[in-house]
């Protein structure tokens, strides 16, 4: 019935395989030469190595909620960070199309799967669009592309003899795509119904029994090596405590994994090479794709040219298991160096519980944009999202983080700032701009120069070298309400003492440089949470294209701004923050 000679099929499959996309089987010859405490990581990366940033890939089984929409923003903003220092860098996202969850979906739905994912997987390209995801690439798994690899890393896994067929059963949740054994599942009558049925004890979703040939993967024979590793880098998962959950679970034993299903029960997949009669496990095809956009498998040569290996890959809590447990073992097994960093992020919820496409207490990400705009969105999202703890999604947090933030203490310092016609940026600019460091190192505004001017930009650099967006856009935040309080203290309407049009005295001067330095800095450390609203401040500080990268976020380093290159005029015209539409 399940006649298959596992081991003898590979050398034809090999050949098979080598015809149809004429590529040798390669394997990272760096790797070998990593010294055994660090074979995993690659430590030096080749010049033309991009920063490689992932997404995970989204199911397409149902809508997006603004859950999936905080892992995007949380990855992009860290891509542009790169980018605002001068990286190239690449960002990876995508739809996951196979396995039961889909197959069951298209099913219910009565459309063929392939139009059914075509559907989903342009919902989600349009969600990145509409977010302002600065995405390089989007996968999709049913490309050919990520078939060829998937099946490349079958025949390899195949040909190492880490893959073996044998009876399994055990409890298969649709839901989370998962096995698990006894222990991990319960009774639950479901309250509503009244239907007894069994549930994951971890994510309470319905399970089912599962009795079946399938094949497995020997996952229990790399928990040294995991081990190992984890030792060696142990802040490789951000945040410190999945890192710990992950190490126990790890220590606590590792069976080996279910990597297919019969195709009489899953279609919707990818054939197990040279095995008509199984599909491959959606994870397994799944975790590839973030090789196969990299561009595996690598000609020589070319092993990181498309990023690989990751420099950091963002999840969801709840996939957790599959990144940090199943995806190093593959790669050890492939001989594939592992991703440098995981950062994990908390969930959104609704009213305190969780927000879920299966039980439909979600929140629509198209109509939050609609309403309040990407880049408010987006500031919301990494401002109020959380790493380690979960955050409410609220409707009313986004208009006070709007009203009070956005509009009261930005939007209103800029137009203090910029309107006022008793002095202006570029004369300030011109007259005081170029004086050296002794300078400012007396008097007022001292303070304001070394301790905020002079250290922002090291001090959100810092939050992002250690994976901490959200701390990153606090000092931001604290920096503008600094700024707000240098400005108002320092009262330059007071201390005018016109010396001809537009020439306030080098005092009044001095405090409307400073206020623009802030300013200016502020809009460019900005752009990765709010592309169109920072680069509007930069606009109308008439900072110039060339000049809004890192670099250029020390005071004194621009002299040629000020004058704007928007119109600001008067009333709501050319404002950053206008009062928010109220909702009909
Ligand atoms: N297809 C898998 C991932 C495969 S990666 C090789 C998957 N898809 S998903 O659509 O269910 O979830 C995609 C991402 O959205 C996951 O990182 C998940 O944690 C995240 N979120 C799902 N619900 C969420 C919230 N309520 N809040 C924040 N993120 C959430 O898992």
């Amino acid at each position: 019935m399940h006649a298959r000679i596992v081991h003898s099929t590979a050398p034809t499959f090999r050949k098979a395989w080598s015809s149809l996309v004429g590529r040798r089987p390669w394997i990272c010859s760096s790797c070998q030469a990593y010294s055994r405490r660090n074979r995993y990581i690659a430590t030096q990366s080749p010049s033309e190595k991009p920063y490689y940033i992932t997404t995970p890939i989204f199911y397409v089984n149902a809508a997006p909620h603004v859950g999936h929409l905080y892992t995007m923003v949380l990855t992009d903003i860290i891509k542009r960070w790169h980018v605002l220092k001068g990286e190239k860098a690449l960002l990876l996202t995508g739809t996951d199309e196979h396995g039961m969850k889909v197959q069951r979906a298209a099913a219910k739905a009565g459309v063929e799967p392939k139009l059914f994912c075509d559907k989903g997987a342009d919902i989600f390209k349009e969600l990145a669009q509409k977010a302002e995801i600065s995405n390089d690439h989007f996968i999709r798994t049913t490309d050919g592309d990520h078939k060829d690899a998937v099946e490349y890393a079958w025949f390899l896994l195949q040909e190492k003899g880490l893959i073996y067929e044998e009876k399994h059963e055990g409890w298969y949740s649709v839901t989370d795509e998962a096995f698990y054994p006894q222990s991990a599942v319960k009774p639950y009558l479901d309250p509503p119904t009244g239907r007894k049925m069994m549930v994951s004890i971890e994510t309470g979703s319905e399970v089912e029994w599962s009795s079946e040939i399938n094949y497995h993967f020997r996952l229990s024979a790399f928990r040294e090596n995991l081990l190992e590793f984890y030792q060696a880098n142990p802040t490789w998962i951000v945040p410190e405590h999945r890192m710990k959950e992950v190490v126990q679970s790890v220590e606590s034993g590792l069976e080996d994994l279910s990597i297919s299903r019969p195709y009489d029960r899953l279609t919707w997949g990818i054939r197990v090479p040279g095995d008509d009669t199984q599909t491959i496990y959606v994870w397994l095809d799944a975790l590839v794709n973030y090789i196969t956009k990299a561009g595996y498998p690598w000609a020589p040569g070319r092993e990181h040219a498309g990023g690989w290996p990751a420099d950091c890959q963002v999840i969801g809590k709840d996939i957790v298991r599959f990144h940090c447990v199943y995806w190093p073992a593959f790669l050890m097994a492939l001989g594939i160096p592992l991703p440098k960093q995981i950062l994990s992020h908390a969930h959104w919820t609704l009213g305190g519980s969780k927000m879920s496409k299966s039980t439909g207490r979600v929140v629509d990400p198209f109509h939050a944009i609609d309403r309040f705009g990407p880049d408010v969105m987006r500031f919301y999202m990494g401002h109020e999202g959380g790493i380690q703890d979960d955050a409410s999604y609220d409707n009313i947090r986004i208009i006070q983080l709007y009203n009070k933030f956005l509009n009261n203490q930005l939007g209103n310092l800029a137009a203090r700032v910029q309107r006022n016609k008793k002095w202006s940026i570029k004369g300030a600019v011109q007259r005081v701009g170029g004086q050296p460091a002794e300078y400012w190192a007396e008097g007022p505004g001292s303070n304001f120069w070394h301790n905020s001017l002079a250290t922002i930009a090291a001090k959100v650099d810092s939050s992002f070298v250690a994976y901490d967006p959200r701390k990153a856009v606090y000092q931001i935040a604290d920096f503008v309400r600094g700024a707000n309080d240098f400005f108002q203290m320092s009262e330059p309407w007071a201390k005018i003492t016109p010396f001809g049009p537009g020439e306030p005295g080098e005092d009044v001067d001095k405090i409307i440089f400073e206020t623009a330095e802030a300013l200016r800095m502020i809009g460019i450390l900005l752009q990765p949470w709010m592309p169109n609203k920072a680069n509007l401040l930069l606009d109308q500080l008439g900072v110039q294209q060339d000049r809004r990268t890192f670099a250029w976020c020390q005071p004194g380093v621009d002299l040629e701004y000020g004058e704007p290159m928007v119109e600001i005029g008067a009333g709501h015209k050319g404002v950053l923050f206008p009062p928010l539409p109220s909702e009909g």
